[in-house]
């Protein structure tokens, strides 16, 4: 049997998303339904849309999502019908090269559900793996992680996404500390989150840039202290200006953007970081010069989903949440319905929000 559900689709390169009913199949074996209950609109459904993660239409959108497992497939053990969850893209396999040496937030073979959701028949792709801008969507029980119901879900879906990818930016592959300097490139809701996690990790110099005045200030609420608007300021010379003409210790670039990846490049200190965390175009390329990447030594590093272990961090990220020190309901900027994701989408081209968070 399978589920008749409302959704969002993606039908057709650069035009509006449409609402459609899709069919989802019952679970089969190592698969969860998930009853979707929240789902954020972050700027990776609006690249999929514009045709820039890939051509494979239709898409279904939708991937920073909690909800409540509505019914699981044979042989799943680690969630159970009624655990509220919050979903993830990377669902790590323990087997492959890289979770064998120890490092499964590496994993080089993560899985989805099996089983394809369709629309007309037509088999349609999920976002990341998991589109939830659904009613019901169909994961692999690894993309399901139980955490607190205690959490509203247009919080704890946030976790699956932008939040997780900018704390861990920070904290996971910036391996930020206590006393460094941090800057981050782009504040938008992967960007802020990668300012709160600096904060939480910190940090105690943490300059944020983006060429809008609102962002800047949002930025502030979440922990930088120096803000730069680089539509009129350079930078690399403003954050040289707060920290004695040196740079940073870790320069978080979150936007996909080669200048603002340049930018980050020439803002960090001797021996310091880059952690590109926004994701390019296909076509973009990237010049630097050589000896500079020699001679300022350090690390130029990506971040794939904050390098995250959903298993271990988004239980311990509620946590935090509810224990009042971490602010998610900041990143909220407003609660919407399934049909409002294309107005979502330019809000979001306009500077207008951090987060619209579809509720069901
Ligand atoms: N690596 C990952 O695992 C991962 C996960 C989620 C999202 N992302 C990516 O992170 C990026 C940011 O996502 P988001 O949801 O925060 O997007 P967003 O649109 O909310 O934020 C982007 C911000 O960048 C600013 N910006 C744009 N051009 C700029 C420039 N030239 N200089 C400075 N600031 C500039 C915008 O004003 C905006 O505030 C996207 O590329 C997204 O696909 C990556
Ligand atoms: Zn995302
Ligand atoms: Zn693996």
């Amino acid at each position: 049997m399978s589920h008749s559900v409302r959704a969002v689709v993606a039908r057709t390169q650069g035009e509006p998303v449409t609402i459609e009913t899709i069919e989802v199949p019952d679970p089969g074996p190592g698969e969860v339904l998930v009853a979707v209950k929240a789902c954020g609109v972050c700027h990776t459904d609006l690249h999929y849309r514009e045709g820039a993660i890939n051509d494979e239409f239709p898409f279904l959108l939708g991937h920073e999502a909690a909800g409540i497992i509505e019914e699981v497939g044979s042989d799943v053990t680690e969630v159970a019908v009624g655990d509220f969850v919050v979903l993830n893209w990377r669902a790590v396999c323990g087997q492959c090269r890289s979770c064998r040496r120890g490092r499964p937030w590496y994993c080089f073979a993560t899985h989805n559900a099996t089983q394809k959701m369709t629309l007309d028949g037509v088999e349609l792709s999920p976002a990341l793996g998991i589109g939830a801008f659904a009613e019901k969507t169909l994961v692999a029980a690894g993309q399901a992680t139980k955490v607190d119901p205690a959490a509203p879900p247009e919080v704890a879906g946030l976790i699956g996404c932008g939040v997780m990818a900018g704390l861990g930016a920070a904290m996971n592959t910036g391996n930020v500390g206590r006393g460094d300097s941090v800057a981050v490139f782009g504040c938008g809701g992967v960007g802020d989150a990668a300012i709160a996690g600096a904060h939480l990790a910190g940090a105690h110099t943490i300059v944020a840039v983006d060429l809008d005045d609102r962002k800047l200030e949002m930025a502030r609420e979440f922990g930088a202290t120096h803000t730069v608007n680089s539509s009129i300021e350079d930078p690399v010379e403003a954050i040289r200006a707060v920290t004695d003409g040196n740079g940073v210790d870790v320069a978080i670039e979150a936007v996909g953007l080669p200048v603002t990846y340049q930018q980050a490049f020439n803002a960090r200190d001797l021996a310091g970081t880059v952690v590109l965390v926004g994701v390019p175009n296909p076509e973009a390329t990237l010049e630097l010069p050589m000896i500079e990447v020699f001679g300022r030594g350090g690390a130029l590093k990506s971040s794939w989903y904050g390098d995250c272990l959903p298993s271990r961090d988004f239980p311990m990220l509620i946590d935090l949440y509810l224990q009042g020190r971490l602010d998610l309901d900041r990143f909220v900027s407003e609660t919407i319905a399934l049909d409002e994701v294309e107005e979502a989408f330019h809000k979001m081209e306009r500077g207008e929000v951090l987060r619209s968070v579809v509720v069901l």
